[in-house]
């Protein structure tokens, strides 16, 4: 198992020939490294083109979102085999974004999570609490519910498969990180809870740090006792501020 997990979320960023640039950029400069693995998430539309551009690379594939249903009447939805075709191995879900402005429950989220285990790939469980519930006291309370109900179905023999995204609703896209505190404090708050729920199986979750990650902040975050890589979103649509944090990580591990 790696150390790090560098992930790119594209977000609803790059048309075809963007991915294409992008995508050649990073793997001719990913190495094969057995302790820091690179992941980028394009739209949907443009994983066929990434996934052919990525075939001889290190670079891991993965999709920002999918239904749980394998195939039927779903307008507009996109199934997990559909992606795996396209040797993709990780699927983001519950994003702050998706829980937001598409109204995602916990309950649909924990349908996905456990869909994409039993499909064998890798889910990236976003958890975090807004400003309003930090400043009420109410982090680590919205965090457990969050995680009661989102990994209430999962498989427990492919658990350890799971990434979590500790993505704090008030740092995304601002430009302000959680402080190293604040993250050190959640993350082992997730770590316990983890070890709690799944004992030994719990070291083997990697968990990421999402939130205004970048090249500057990235050499603190990622050295933080339990944090095992990052969910970038702005710093991730550059190759040069992308491979820096890359790099920071191969650096530290
Ligand atoms: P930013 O890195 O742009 O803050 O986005 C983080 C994020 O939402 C990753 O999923």
């Amino acid at each position: 198992m790696s150390k790090y997990l560098i992930a790119g979320n594209w977000k609803m960023n790059t048309n075809a020939d963007e991915t294409r640039k992008l995508v050649s950029e990073l793997s001719a400069s990913a190495s094969k490294n057995q302790e820091v693995e690179m992941l980028v998430c394009p739209p949907f539309i443009n994983i066929p083109g990434a996934s052919e551009l990525l075939k001889d690379s290190f670079v891991s594939l993965g999709a920002q979102n999918c239904y749980f249903e394998e195939k039927g009447a779903f307008t507009g939805e996109i199934s997990i085999p559909m992606l795996k075709a396209f040797n993709l191995e990780y699927i983001i879900i519950g994003h702050s974004e998706r829980r937001a402005y598409f109204n995602e429950s916990d309950d649909l989220i924990a349908k996905k999570l456990e869909a994409i285990l039993n499909h064998n790939l890798k889910p990236i469980l976003c958890i975090g609490e807004t400003l309003e519930e930090r400043n009420a006291g109410k982090t680590f309370e919205v965090l457990k519910n969050q995680l009661d109900i989102d990994l209430s179905k999962a498989d427990l023999l492919k658990i350890s498969d799971m990434v979590i995204a500790y993505e704090p609703v008030w740092a995304i896209g601002t430009g302000v990180s959680a402080t190293n505190e604040q993250v050190a404090e959640a993350h082992k708050w997730i770590r316990e809870y983890l070890e709690n729920n799944y004992k030994t199986e719990a070291a083997k979750i990697k968990i990421l740090y999402g939130g205004s990650l970048n090249h500057a902040n990235a050499k603190e975050i990622l050295a933080i006792p339990n944090v095992d890589g990052g969910l970038i979103g702005g710093a991730s649509l550059k190759s040069e501020s992308f491979l820096k944090i890359y790099n920071t990580a191969i650096e530290l591990s």
